[in-house]
């Protein structure tokens, strides 16, 4: 603040020749961020930090998996401890309102639009504090858990809680993201109808501020933090440390076999389908461990594909199966088994559980994996598209929450409509139930009702293209989506959401909002933090007076 003032006072007693205001507005504004960038750049080099500050090699940091947006940063920071997010941080904060300085965590930049990003800001590489030794606790008691760096991939996790017979509870599709970004979205994936998304599996966090404060968080200490970072957007401060609840992992030691029986059935019909998706997650005799499911959208001939690996039930009944290109619904299932001498008796109740739901008969594909296959299976998926060059392409993807009343509608308007023939890449849908998420987070979801459906939209771009399978014709199908749906007053919401307007983001929040900017103001009062998500502004903070 000092440095921006210095500079304007400095610049406006030297322009008594200038006669226009606006120019002298206008030299003063260019006057202060060249003044001021270099003596920020000085000032944050001169941090006695335990990792470093890297201001030359920071183009990695301006790119995300969206492929989209690209916001170039001063600087990254390599933090090696917490103490040096903390000290960058408190370095702006002390710098004051007016300095411009971002700061935006980077976990695996694995979003869509930017919201890992910053212009001229800070970003901080989280992986760099991912080596802290991972802990786990409570090997054989009733509740273990494992003490994990923000920065740790949800793979690493699940290979080191292993070694202790153990692993988390609820994951997401994909486990090359970071603990931090899955942590302020939600984490969701087939087992959150069980134990909830990945922010309902927290028991502490640490948390550091906008105000550079380290903090301790959970349910008993500093709780409204502790609510308000999970699924906050990383809004409220980084998330350098989480404790993750644990559970034993499914043990049995088969040569030849997994410990997951993974089952794919298909439906012509989407109610029937939803309906059956809808059952499973309510049996209450917890009859599969894992429930998704997709949409094959017209594709005649891709039947055996979608399959990979999967055997069919009956081979000849199969492969007599016809979809003529109509949508087909997939229900996707998992078992694991804990218990060798139980597996004829596990498999038994799994064909019967299978028996009452009403898939085409001769549609059941099965296969059993291990458990860390089945868990990284859409890395085998990653390892392929990227030996084709179909991995670093525009990823527009559109994540939705759709309420369970409205799911039929909006089943009919876009896997019907809209989607016919645009999609490249899964469309995923599966149910979860609300009374398992914490209402006190801010992750947001689709107001009273308690069953939502995740409809996740993973369409791949081709890079350059003009056409349907371009990135503008996909980005105005989204459109379309999101159009018909509030037309048709679905009251959906959007996972992993992207607006650009402070009212859109009001609409999303719904109630939550007043508690949201309630929590900014207390916890990140200059809006430096994760500027990407376009909530908060830092510049629009200062008001054109005040300097
Ligand atoms: C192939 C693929 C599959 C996916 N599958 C699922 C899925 O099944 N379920 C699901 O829920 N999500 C899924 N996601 C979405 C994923 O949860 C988001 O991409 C999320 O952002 C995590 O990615 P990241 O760790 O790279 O975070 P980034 O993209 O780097 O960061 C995300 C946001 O969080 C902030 N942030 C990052 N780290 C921290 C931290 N330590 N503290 C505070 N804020 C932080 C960033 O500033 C940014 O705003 C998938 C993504 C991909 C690419
Ligand atoms: C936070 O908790 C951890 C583990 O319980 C502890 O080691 C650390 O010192 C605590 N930090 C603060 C700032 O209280
Ligand atoms: C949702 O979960 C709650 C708590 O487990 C349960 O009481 C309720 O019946 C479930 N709702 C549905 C529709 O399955
Ligand atoms: C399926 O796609 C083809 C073009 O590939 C199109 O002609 C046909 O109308 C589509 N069918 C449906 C049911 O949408
Ligand atoms: C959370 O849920 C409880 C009980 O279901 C309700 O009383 C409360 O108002 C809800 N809080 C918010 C912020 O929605």
């Amino acid at each position: 603040m000092n440095n921006l003032h210095a500079c304007c006072l400095l610049r406006k007693r030297n322009m008594l020749i200038v006669r226009s205001f606006t120019i002298l507005l206008l030299s003063c504004i260019a006057f202060k961020l060249a003044c001021c960038f270099s003596s920020s750049i000085s000032s944050l080099k001169a941090l006695p930090l335990v990792g470093h500050l890297e201001f030359e090699d920071v183009h990695p940091a301006s790119k995300d998996f969206g492929n989209r947006y690209q916001l170039l940063p001063l600087a990254v920071l390599h933090p090696k401890s917490v103490s040096d997010v903390a000290s960058v941080i408190r370095h702006i904060w002390m710098m004051g309102p007016h300095s411009q300085l971002t700061v935006a965590a980077r976990g695996r930049g694995h979003s869509l639009q930017g919201q890992a990003q910053t212009r001229n800001g800070i970003v901080i590489r989280m992986e760099s504090l991912q080596h802290q030794k991972l802990k786990v606790h409570g090997v054989g008691a009733p509740a273990p858990f494992v003490d994990v760096s923000g920065g740790e991939l949800w793979i690493n996790i699940l290979h080191e809680t292993l070694k202790y017979g153990l692993a988390p509870k609820s994951w997401t599709d994909y486990l090359h993201l970071t603990v931090g970004g899955t942590l302020s979205n939600a984490g969701i994936s087939g087992q959150a109808f069980r134990h909830g998304p990945q922010i309902s599996n927290v028991h502490q966090l640490e948390v550091v501020t906008g105000k550079g404060e380290i903090l301790n968080c959970s349910e008993r200490q500093n709780s409204d933090l502790f609510h308000g970072v999970l699924g906050g957007l990383g809004q409220f401060g980084i998330i350098t440390r989480a404790r993750i609840a644990l559970e034993p992992a499914p043990t049995m030691l088969y040569v030849n076999n997994g410990q997951v029986k993974w089952m794919r059935v298909l439906y012509l019909d989407f109610a029937a389908f939803a309906r059956d998706q809808e059952r499973l997650i309510s049996s209450d005799d917890d009859k599969f461990d894992y429930i998704e499911g997709f949409v094959i959208i017209n594709r005649t001939g891709l039947l055996d594909s979608w399959r990979l690996s999967f055997t069919p039930e009956d081979p000849i009944e199969a492969s007599q199966f016809k979809s003529d290109g109509r949508n087909l619904y997939c229900l996707e299932v998992a078992k694991y088994f804990n218990n060798e001498d139980k597996k004829d008796v596990m498999n038994q109740e799994v064909k019967k559980s299978l028996f009452e739901l009403s898939y085409i008969s001769s549609t059941l594909f099965s296969t059993e994996v291990t458990y860390e296959e089945f868990l990284d299976r859409v890395h085998v998926s990653e390892m392929k598209l990227r030996s084709k060059g179909q991995w670093e392409v525009p990823h527009p993807w559109l994540n939705l929450l759709v309420p369970r009343s409205r799911v039929n509608e909006f089943a009919k308007g876009v896997f019907g409509n809209i989607l016919t023939d645009t999609s490249n890449g899964p469309v995923i849908v599966y149910p979860v139930n609300k009374s398992k998420w914490d209402n006190r987070s801010s992750a947001v979801t689709p107001e009273e009702e308690e069953i939502f459906y995740l409809v996740a939209i993973l369409t791949s771009a081709v890079p350059g293209s003009t056409g349907l399978d371009g990135v503008d014709q996909i980005v105005k199908r989204n459109q379309r989506i999101l159009e018909f749906s509030e037309a048709a007053g679905l009251g959906l919401k959007q996972y992993l959401p992207h607006y650009t307007t402070r009212h859109e983001w009001r609409s999303h929040f719904g109630p939550k909002w007043d508690d949201f900017v309630r929590r900014k103001s207390r916890y990140d009062p200059f809006a430096m933090l994760a500027p990407g998500q376009r909530i908060f502004d830092k510049a629009s903070l200062v008001s054109p007076h005040s300097s």
